[in-house]
């Protein structure tokens, strides 16, 4: 398959939001509507005896009515991976994190709901409560769910790892933890509900998976899924922050415009969701490489706890993808993992790019440089003797197949870095460093969510020749509606200007799954080419027939409908197509190629097809401060083929950013369950005087089921930065950090040590 794209044309949402044109569901008001606001748990566990003053908040100003849990027609519960979160926690019912909802206000205006939510006195009932994950484990613990406080745990068994580290001449064994990591989208979150037509509901907002709204809604409000209907609206950043939590907005406002016969509208402000939404897990990673001395990975052995908060939501999938990837980007013969999601009373923890990979990846990519110090080896030349190709076994036994380029990517950036190690030669205070990391990432759900690894497109060519495109995945600000646009265009032969993508409706197109695990381009993408490739074979029959030709020997070339007899432009086939009253629309779908995955041994093809990434960082270190400045950067990454070149490389830059953030600046503080700092004045994320430029480098190793050859970006670009950071904060200063984020203080203290001991 051959692709036309041009590489330098605009994002077909470009000129929109740079103008601030693009309308978001807080700028999109519906007559008569209603705003709501939710009254929320004052603490970390406890069980509610009672809603006090639940009269007196009714007759407040403006206040039109007042939700709880048994206001619910269906089922008190938000599904997600378990069903163990409820829609709202009731009388007699328990709460688990600060910040949980209990009622519903919907009032005249916004502020007028939000002063009646403030004004709800509670009567709870307070038990002890356990914030950190491996306390949860512990035998007397307090119980807060799942099974003994697990949420779910995964393991895999490999080879035979007692062999394996006796066969090593040197063992390595570290601990990493990694922190909360907060997405900070740049529009909170939020959604409208409008009753409308034979007691339907319309629900339209911000959100990354409008069929997992769907089937939220259905199951809270008992209605059937032909009632229910879900709409995205621009989504102004999502990160994974908008994979379920939409679900939870969605049935609230929701319940509100059922009881109200009302449009109900539910935004949330920065704090309520800082407080409310969902996290990255916290994580504590016990990894241990055996090696024998000429730099051959005998063994891995890894235990991976993540904080999973109050309750399940999409832990599972964390756990397991970390699972998958823990061992690292190389072939090792003997793995065995163990990884835990576990129940704490804090905010339940969710989908954040990559998925409980960066957490894993710090982990393995630092413990891989340690390894290498040991053996006295360069850290590049280790990871070359293990690196996976073509034909190798990654930790669950999955054959590496095609589109393998990793060996490519280690080049590239190696080269264009112009890689090497500074072992603190600098003599002043400000010293650099530079540091690698390398990875893989399973593109899709994997065997995990393979239930959802399916897509669905409709494409439809107008008499003039434009198209309209109905789509199931969504853009969040990552390109999926130029990507879809290009694959439509470039399928049927005609210009970009004439391709309108339409947003996610589920009335317009079946279940799609979720935009997430960097999957839209491939599996959405695919079912988008699908489409447009039926209507292009009537179109080039239509064209044969006017031309007196073969269909087989009519080509697509530059906007033509060509062949040895003669060639038409496309808008005239379309014509001919109209003419001659063909059916000029179609259904598109894809189903993502198999997966499998043993719960007793973890052995299988977890994921499709896999990206492959190398990571350069420089540093300068004060060691006066302690900070730490990323000097420069460098990122390539193997996506099988860019669709668009400026997204791919705008995804690369801006995961990049988002990983350097979360390496050295992100602290979500949390005091005994609550977190203190719920703004970006106490959370700080880089600024553009913080980042480098990101030198981003494409490669191109292609997938023959991805779309012209196309993998997946969106989440890579987040994985791999916090070990070449840490790996070059080492390389220039002696100092290793295995927590992030790495703070001044964290410096300062190891460079105490280090003077110490030296
Ligand atoms: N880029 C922007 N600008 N905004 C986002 O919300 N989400 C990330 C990534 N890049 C995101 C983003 C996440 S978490 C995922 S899973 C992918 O985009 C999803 O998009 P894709 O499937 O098109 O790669
Ligand atoms: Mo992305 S965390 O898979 O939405």
């Amino acid at each position: 398959m051959k692709q036309t794209t041009k590489k330098n044309s605009a994002r077909v949402d470009a000129r929109e939001k740079v103008r601030g044109q693009t309308r978001f569901i807080d700028d999109i008001p519906v007559y008569g509507m209603l705003e709501a606001a939710t009254v929320r748990s004052p603490v970390c566990h406890g069980k509610i005896k009672e809603f006090k003053n639940i009269d007196k908040i009714k007759k407040m100003p403006g206040v039109r009515a007042v939700v709880s849990a048994a206001d619910i027609p269906g089922e008190n519960c938000v599904p997600f991976v378990k069903n163990d979160y409820p829609c709202l926690a009731g009388v007699g019912e328990d709460v688990k994190f600060y910040g949980q909802a209990v009622s519903l206000v919907a009032a005249d205006t916004r502020q007028q709901a939000q002063r009646a939510a403030r004004a709800a006195e509670l009567l709870i009932e307070e038990y002890p409560a356990v914030y950190d994950p491996v306390e949860a484990m512990t035998p007397d613990a307090v119980y807060i769910g799942g099974e003994d406080n697990i949420h779910s745990s995964f393991r895999i068994r490999k080879g035979n790892v007692d062999k394996g580290f006796k066969e090593a001449d040197i063992i390595v064994e570290k601990v990493y933890t990694t922190a909360h990591q907060v997405h900070c989208y740049l529009e909170n979150q939020g959604i409208t509900a409008v009753p409308g037509p034979s007691s339907s509901v319309i629900v339209s907002g911000s959100m990354q998976c409008p069929f997992y709204v769907h089937n939220a809604l259905v199951r809270v409000l008992g209605l059937p899924y032909s009632k229910v209907r879900v709409i995205q609206t621009p989504t102004g950043g999502g990160f994974g922050g908008k994979e379920d939590m939409p679900s939870i907005l969605a049935a609230h406002a929701a319940l509100l415009a059922l009881k109200t016969g009302r449009p109900v509208r539910l935004v949330y402000d920065r704090e309520e969701d800082f407080h409310s939404m969902s996290k990255r897990h916290p994580s504590r990673t016990r990894i241990k490489y055996g090696a024998s001395s000429d730099g051959k990975i005998t063994a891995c052995q890894a235990e991976y706890i993540v904080n999973g908060g109050a309750y399940c939501t999409l832990s599972p999938i964390v756990a397991w993808r970390g699972l998958v990837h823990v061992a690292g980007p190389y072939d090792i013969a003997n793995v065995m993992v163990d990884s835990y999601a576990m129940a704490t009373n804090t905010v339940p923890c969710g989908a954040l790019r990559g998925f409980g990979q960066p957490q894993v990846n710090f982990a393995n990519e630092s413990l891989i440089d340690e390894l290498a110090e040991k053996l006295d080896m360069d850290p590049v030349e280790l990871r070359r003797k293990n690196l996976l190709k073509t034909g190798s076994q990654t930790a669950t036994g999955q054959v590496v197949g095609e589109s393998c380029g990793m060996e490519e990517s280690l080049q590239k950036a190696l080269q264009r870095s112009s890689f090497k190690l500074h072992r603190g030669s600098d003599k002043g205070t400000l010293k650099k460093g530079m540091g690698i990391s390398t990875t893989f990432y399973g593109v899709g759900l994997g065997a995990e969510g393979k239930y959802f690894a399916k897509a669905g497109a409709q494409v439809y060519v107008k008499e003039d020749g434009s198209v309209v495109v109905a789509v199931g995945n969504v853009e969040m600000g990552q390109g999926a509606l130029t990507v879809f646009n290009r694959i439509c265009a470039d399928t049927l032969g005609c210009s970009y200007d004439m391709v309108e993508i339409l947003e996610p409706d589920t009335t317009r197109v079946p279940d799609s799954g979720p935009t997430v695990a960097s999957r839209a381009t491939m599996v959405g993408g695919r079912a988008v080419m699908d489409a447009a490739s039926r209507i292009r074979d009537i179109l080039k029959r239509a064209a044969a027939v006017k031309l007196g030709t073969d269909e087989n020997r009519v080509e697509i070339k530059g906007g033509k409908y060509c062949s040895p007899d003669g060639e038409m432009d496309y808008v005239d086939v379309v014509n001919e197509a109209y003419r001659t009253r063909q059916q000029v629309a179609a259904q598109g779908w894809y189903t993502v190629k198999d997966v499998s995955f043993d719960p007793e041994t973890g052995m299988g093809n977890s994921y499709p097809v896999y990206t492959f990434s190398t990571n350069i960082a420089e540093v300068e270190v004060d060691t006066e401060t302690g900070q730490v400045r990323v000097s420069s950067f460098t990122a390539a990454h193997d996506i099988g083929k860019a669709i668009h070149y400026p997204s791919a490389e705008g995804q690369i830059h801006g995961g990049t950013v988002q990983a350097i953030g979360y390496a050295l600046y992100e602290n979500l503080v949390l005091e005994n369950g609550k977190i203190i700092n719920p703004s970006f004045t106490g959370y700080t994320i880089p600024t553009s005087l913080d980042v480098p430029d990101v030198d981003a480098i494409i490669v191109e190793s292609p997938y023959s089921e991805g779309p012209f050859g196309a993998k997946g970006l969106g989440e890579p670009p987040m994985v791999g930065p916090a070990a070449a950071i840490m790996n070059a904060v080492y390389d220039a200063c002696g100092v290793r950090i295995r927590k992030t984020p790495g703070l001044p203080e964290d410096i300062l203290e190891g460079l105490k040590k280090a003077s110490v001991e030296s």
